[in-house]
């Protein structure tokens, strides 16, 4: 199973930002997220046996991270990875510490040994494979009062994301 812990905005912003996306001046070939796609990752897990399924919900169930509101601000050209994403400039801190926790417990089964750095984003495209000319983008963001773990599985050229659990975040990010 592939599995990714993820972050889902509410429907008025995803709506938000396709209207957003279909004014972007993107090449043929590239290929527009579907809105019901959008997300915003908080820790790839990767493959995994199903077996190990349960232990990645446990981690999910462990965390006791406080909300926080992010704020989307800037569009960005990530070549490497040919996507063009809406990007965070500033990191909320129960952002940071519910990706810290997240990934401490992945890494105590030995999961997700190498994360990236924290780079708050949502995909908006993908098989970007020119820097687009990217004008100012009008800032979106939301208030994450829950976060998921998520499946993603092929079905043709889109994954197909399902949600296979989702937790509160809560008042503060308390200790363990
Ligand atoms: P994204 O968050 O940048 O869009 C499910 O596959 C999600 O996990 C994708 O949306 C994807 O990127 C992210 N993802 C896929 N492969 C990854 C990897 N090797 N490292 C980190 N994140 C990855």
């Amino acid at each position: 199973m592939r599995l990714f812990f993820a972050v889902l905005p509410p429907v008025d912003v995803r709506n938000g930002i396709a209207a957003a996306a279909l004014r972007l001046p993107l090449e043929a070939g590239s290929a527009l997220v579907p809105p019901e796609n959008y997300h915003m990752t908080l820790a790839f897990v990767g493959e995994v046996p199903a077996a190990q399924l349960a232990t990645v919900r446990e981690i999910g169930a462990w965390q006791r991270a406080s909300g926080f509101t992010v704020r989307f601000d800037a569009y960005e050209y990530w070549p490497q990875a040919a996507v063009l994403v809406a990007a965070a400039r500033e990191i909320p801190s129960s952002l940071a510490c519910l990706w810290e926790r997240l990934h401490a417990g992945l890494a105590s089964y030995q999961l997700a040994p190498n994360p990236p750095l924290l780079r708050p984003h949502v995909t908006i495209a993908r098989k970007v494979s020119q820097a687009p000319v990217l004008q100012a983008m009008s800032a979106f963001g939301w208030r994450a009062q829950t976060f998921s773990l998520m499946q993603s599985s092929r079905s043709g050229a889109q994954p197909i994301y399902t949600v296979l659990d989702t937790w509160p975040l809560l008042d503060e990010c308390a200790k363990p």
